[in-house]
């Protein structure tokens, strides 16, 4: 499917994105091996979640899916089954990475994949720790999908990632749970905490001294009712249209854990008009109405320790600084290279193509702004976060945007193009079969 963008007027309005995907993931998986029943409100519709929610069914896990919950009938820590045929995990990196360190310790033989994009992406960052915990995982040509668990009892190591990664860090803090001994971990730099948050959450024992984190190994633990907060990275597209072209643009009941609010921050300092309302908190995690108006804003510089704290939000941030006047750098992103796509060079040859001066760097980009966008047919990718952000450039542009392949948005983000609708009028977001 393709979408068909044309430039919006603008906005005011009011949008809510849905659950949060990460806290999704973590507590789907902390459902299955809890015990007894955990329901999810406000969970994300991601296609990224439902693979999750299918790779956890296949190993004997009941999960009902209503619209507006999820019910897990938790069988405990060893109460997952083999599964009878591979696990996929679709697209999803987070299931594959999260369920890796899950299934090190389990007492059965199961194996991992997912599409062509996640058979393409790194797996030795997780492989590699678990093995040193004594996991048994054979892969292909040097660690990628599929990935071949053989379940072994596995012993806590002391651990310092060599990548800034979540996915990473909550893998290995569940294999620490199935472990005999305590697991130390720590990270070169703070990224996404929404694990160690269900972790106190669902009363499961690890402290964090700022420096590291040890889990304990788990006894068993309950199941809970558990209340998701709106999608930061979701929201992200929102924030920079709002930015853009509105009046003012709420989004309401966000999840603003500051390990995750990176584009807020920098936006903020450069200029941005961003306000948080009715900041209150939901299982743990801070949430807020962010509300955001059209604001002059200067261009910026990402790098260091703010990169995984905005991580996913760096193809739109890219597309603003296009409208910025001046020159916005990103720097020491490499990571993007390995994501859904190679995200530098997607986001950057797209733009490129819509008129925008942006040249692309080893690990980041320089963008020089202003640009008077103008429409071009554009490719996805096949990467939701590419899709959404060629959308937001494509209400900014003259003429018309086509992206081609969108379907890839629900991966992430299915209610996207409807919220696009309501906010920016049928008129500028059209399907194109
Ligand atoms: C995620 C962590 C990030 C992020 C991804 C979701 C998570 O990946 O890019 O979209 O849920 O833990 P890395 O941990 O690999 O950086």
């Amino acid at each position: 499917m393709n979408l068909c963008i044309r430039m919006c007027g603008e906005l005011n309005g009011e949008v809510w994105v849905g659950g949060d995907k990460s806290i999704t993931h973590r507590s789907l998986i902390l459902g299955a091996i809890a015990d007894g029943e955990t329901i999810i409100h406000n969970y994300s519709h991601a296609e990224d979640c439902l693979s999750t929610v299918r790779c956890l069914k296949s190993m004997g896990i009941e999960i009902d899916v209503s619209k507006e919950w999820i019910t897990i009938k938790g069988r405990g820590l060893y109460g997952l089954k083999e599964p009878e045929d591979v696990l996929d995990c679709g697209n999803s990196g987070t299931t594959i990475r999260l369920l890796a360190g899950l299934l090190a310790g389990q007492k059965f033989y199961s194996v991992l994949t997912g599409d062509d994009s996640l058979r393409k992406r790194p797996m030795k960052r997780v492989v590699e720790p678990l093995k040193l915990m004594g996991a048994e995982i054979t892969s292909r040509n040097n660690c990628f999908a599929p990935l071949s668990m053989v379940g072994k009892k596995l012993k806590g190591i002391e651990y310092r990632l060599p990548v800034a990664s979540a996915q990473v860090k909550s893998a290995l803090m569940l294999a620490g749970l199935y472990a005999d001994s305590n697991m130390i971990l720590e990270e070169p730099v703070p990224t996404r905490d929404h694990t160690e948050r269900l972790f106190e959450f669902f009363g499961l024992k690890f402290t964090n001294n700022g420096k590291k984190i040890t889990v304990f190994p788990a006894q068993g633990f309950s199941g809970r009712i558990i209340n998701i907060p709106n999608d930061i990275s979701s929201a992200a597209f929102f924030v920079v249209l709002g930015l853009l072209t509105a009046r003012e643009m709420v989004i309401k009941d966000t999840g603003v854990n500051p390990l995750r609010c990176g584009i807020i921050e920098i936006l903020r300092q450069n200029g941005a008009d961003i306000k948080f309302d009715k900041q209150r908190g939901l299982n743990n995690e801070p949430v807020a109405n962010i509300i955001v108006k059209r604001s002059e804003i200067f261009p910026f510089t990402i790098s260091g320790s703010l990169i995984p704290r905005l991580i996913d939000e760096i193809p739109v941030l890219a597309v603003l600084a296009t409208q910025l006047k001046g020159i916005s750098e990103i720097k020491d992103a490499k990571e993007l290279r390995v994501k859904e796509t190679d995200r530098i060079s997607a986001i950057c040859s797209e733009l490129r193509r819509m008129g925008a001066n942006i040249e692309e760097t080893e690990d980041g980009m320089i963008i020089k702004g202003p640009t008077r966008l103008k429409g071009a047919a554009c490719e996805s990718y096949n990467d939701h976060r590419i899709a959404m952000s060629l959308a937001i450039a494509g209400l900014v542009a003259e003429g018309e945007t086509i992206i081609k392949g969108a379907d890839c948005i629900n991966i992430s983000f299915p209610e996207f193009i409807n919220i696009l609708k309501g906010v920016c009028g049928e008129e500028c977001v059209q399907y194109q079969e």
